[in-house]
């Protein structure tokens, strides 16, 4: 008999076959996120959860099921899940790392070279037949190569993303707080403070987990320090930049743009930054590819079911829950 799984939304078809290959799943029937109540319920009598990043795991979801084995979140981030309740009641939350690192890295390029080129409003005034021919000064952008790339946390997304300015010839400034990545491999590249790293960027990119520690990490006080043409992208967690504070620099132009795939109330987007042309801004896609997203799922589902039938998962936050 295979262990039971409930999933909370349906995922692309790879990771479903995977799913329904190792569990017996019972999965959201709906295309949106569940309600509490509605996770409570479907947890109850399951071995595993699988989640998502927009399902908030709380201390009453986490204990609802008193012989649930396993909580595996679908995305690199876990801030959605109370991993210290989790780990008090010896539950391992296993996560999704390493497979969409390249992907996310790509979007945060597309949201460097979309937003220093003026990428958005230059389609929608094509679309709009306004093209009325060749002008000088005809949506004038900044450009990418040759400049300085600042990249926040240098992990696996962060030296994904560096890695990708070498075909830029930019010189690469980053800060890193754990030895978790090899920096070696990126000669040039230098290991600077957050600030250092404000002043000098023309491209600030961030790629650090969101925690009670970095939430607003940017701020004011950061944004201030960069420079009025350099440009802020965030592929990791809204919380990490105070959006009030982002909204008022690029409406008084302290920096020149800003890139955003997450939010800090999200799905809720702040009305400033809606009414800004110097911004471009995703629905949280980071990951968002058929490949990876297939590969998230494969692993959510094939971690949940390692820890189940007493196996080592492929990436697990607490692994001093496992038994031994
Ligand atoms: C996406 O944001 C993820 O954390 O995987
Ligand atoms: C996430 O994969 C990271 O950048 O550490």
């Amino acid at each position: 008999m295979k262990p039971n799984l409930f999933l909370t939304r349906k995922l692309p078809q790879p990771a479903m076959d995977r799913i329904h290959e190792l569990f017996d799943a019972e999965v959201n029937p709906y295309d949106r996120v569940l309600t509490k109540k509605e996770v409570l319920e479907g947890i109850k009598g399951k071995d595993a959860l699988l989640c998502l990043l927009t399902d908030p795991i709380d201390k009453e979801i986490i204990s609802v099921e008193p012989n649930l084995k396993v909580i595996s979140n679908y995305a690199v981030g876990y801030n959605n899940i109370d991993v210290p309740e989790a780990t008090a009641l010896g539950i391992p939350v296993c996560y999704t790392p390493g497979v969409l690192t390249e992907t996310t890295a790509d979007l945060a390029w597309a949201l460097i070279l979309a937003v220093a080129r003026k990428i958005v409003p230059s389609d929608l005034y094509t679309r709009q037949h306004q093209f009325k021919g060749w002008g000088p000064e005809l949506f004038l952008g900044n450009d990418v190569h040759g400049k300085t790339l600042g990249i926040v946390g240098m992990g696996r997304i962060g030296m994904a993303t560096a890695r990708r300015a070498a075909g830029f010839n930019m010189k690469v400034l980053y800060t890193k707080r754990r030895e978790a990545v090899d920096d070696k491999e990126l000669p040039g590249a230098e290991k600077v403070e957050l600030q250092d790293l404000l002043i000098r960027a023309d491209f600030v990119s961030i790629h650090i987990p969101f925690n009670p520690e970095t939430k607003h990490l940017v701020g004011e006080r950061e944004l201030r320090l960069m420079k009025s043409s350099s440009y802020l992208i965030n592929t990791a967690r809204g919380p990490i930049v105070d959006e009030d504070a982002l909204v008022k620099a690029l409406e008084q132009k302290t920096i020149a743009g800003a890139g955003l795939d997450v939010y800090e109330n999200e799905p809720e987007i702040h009305p400033g930054l809606i009414a800004l042309d110097n911004v471009v801004l995703l629905p949280h896609t980071g990951s968002a590819t058929l490949e990876t997203r297939g590969q998230m799922g494969i692993m959510a589902a094939e971690n949940a079911h390692a820890v189940v039938v007493g196996k080592k998962p492929h990436a697990i936050i607490n692994p001093q829950t496992l038994k031994q």
